[in-house]
């Protein structure tokens, strides 16, 4: 976001995007030579590999989540109160209010750099999105 280029990229950020652009790489080598489904799984795949599966971060990442997210989306339904409910949100084909890819790069995206009316999250650390996107991927 160009509004943010003068403060300092925190270190968490850094790695995350790292971590995508490395994906992007991967995916570019499919992309020249698979059809287009093919690149979707494959970038699934390698999405799948940032999203923390343990009990813990799973936890962790509820209990962030109640925090800062429940007052305006409800976890268990895709009912819109403030915005849309996250039931299934990363098993879904697209996001609600985007209609961009359900991916964890798109999510990001929204944390970071929101669509309309949403506050953004782009001070949490990478720690803390990643604890988010681990319980959300349970929803
Ligand atoms: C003050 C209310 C509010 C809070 C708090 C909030 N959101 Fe949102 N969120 C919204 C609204 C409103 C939208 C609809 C799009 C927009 O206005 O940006 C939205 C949309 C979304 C979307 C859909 C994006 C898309 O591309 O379709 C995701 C995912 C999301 N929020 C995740 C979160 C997470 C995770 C948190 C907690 C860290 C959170 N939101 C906290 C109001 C909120």
């Amino acid at each position: 976001m160009e509004q943010n280029a003068e403060l300092p990229v925190p270190q968490g950020e850094q790695l995350l995007s790292e971590r995508l652009d490395k994906e992007d790489k991967n995916a570019s080598s499919f992309r020249t030579t698979e059809v287009s489904e093919s690149v979707s799984s494959q970038e699934e795949k390698h999405e799948d590999s940032l999203v923390n599966k343990d009990e813990e971060s799973i936890l962790k990442g509820k209990d962030l989540y109640r925090k800062l997210c429940t007052k305006c989306h409800d976890a268990y339904s895709t009912d819109t109160t403030t915005g849309p409910g996250m039931q299934g949100i990363l098993k879904k084909d697209l996001l609600p209010s985007s209609h961009q890819p359900a991916t964890v790069r798109n999510i990001l995206n929204q944390l970071n750099n929101p669509l309309d009316k949403m506050p953004s999250f782009h001070f949490l650390s990478e720690e803390e999105k990643v604890l988010l996107i681990a319980f959300l991927n349970t929803l």
